[in-house]
């Protein structure tokens, strides 16, 4: 059975409180709402736990708890009953230096606390221009989920985001994510066994293009920043793309 798609909203480091609880009280749909997770900046977190769709944390540290000034656990996102994690986001990796390495680290410890994790990679417009795209995201993937025990895998999500994508409103042809999705899908079978990873798409995704790219047929769901904080233009992306 196909599994039905999962639109993410990256809120980012965005929005004042004011204008959180504006976009709560314009934020409303119906069912299903366990298709929708949206990512608030950790703060605002609390006001979303009490909504019917679900919610995820735009990163975590992969240690328990001690002295880390500025860092959140996995187990303290956990013990909120949060199900759904990003992990490697390229504004991570770019400016907070995020390697591979770390980044397995906080796979892992999110998976042992039974969270879904969204995995992001992604090439750069500089890797895109040396022809270098397999070769980064088949290094990210292998780095990312070195180590991962295979019956965790149905709780990973990959999300495929061009870096040159990210906020630009250019997209890739859906030919192209078409494409790159079915090499990650075979990268992840021929290293680690699993067949079917489920696969998004994230990159300049908004209300005018979200039909076009809601036809690439092995696309698992979106994961949309920009767009995702206007409540109004959300919605749109959620109506075309979520099967009531
Ligand atoms: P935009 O939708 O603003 O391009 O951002 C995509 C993204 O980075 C989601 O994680």
């Amino acid at each position: 059975m196909k599994s039905e798609k999962l639109i993410v909203g990256n809120m980012k480091m965005n929005l004042s409180a004011t204008e959180i609880s504006e976009y709560l009280k314009k934020f409303q749909f119906d069912d299903p709402q366990d298709q929708v997770v949206i990512c608030p900046s950790a703060v605002y977190i609390p006001y979303f736990l009490k909504q019917p769709y679900k919610v995820g944390i735009q990163n975590v540290f992969f240690r328990d708890k001690g002295a880390y000034t500025g860092e959140i656990s996995v187990s303290q996102v956990a013990s909120l009953g949060i199900e759904y994690v990003i992990v490697g986001h390229s504004e991570r990796r770019i400016y907070f230096k995020e390697s591979d390495q770390d980044i397995n680290k906080k796979v892992i410890s999110a998976l042992k606390y039974g969270f879904t994790v969204i995995l992001c990679i992604g090439e750069t417009a500089e890797e895109k221009g040396l022809l270098k795209t397999a070769r980064v995201l088949k290094r990210q993937l292998l780095n990312c989920l070195r180590n991962v025990d295979t019956h965790y895998f149905s709780k990973i999500i990959i999300a495929y985001e061009p870096v040159w994508a990210i906020g630009s409103d250019v997209t890739p042809t859906l030919m192209e994510i078409e494409e790159t999705i079915q090499y990650i899908k075979g990268i992840v079978l021929q290293y680690f066994g699993h067949e079917d990873i489920r696969v998004m798409y994230g990159g300049s995704v908004n209300s005018k293009n979200i039909e076009e790219l809601n036809q690439i047929s092995n696309v698992s769901g979106f994961l949309v920043g920009g767009a995702s904080i206007r409540a109004e233009e959300f919605l749109k992306i959620i109506e075309v793309t979520v099967k009531k």
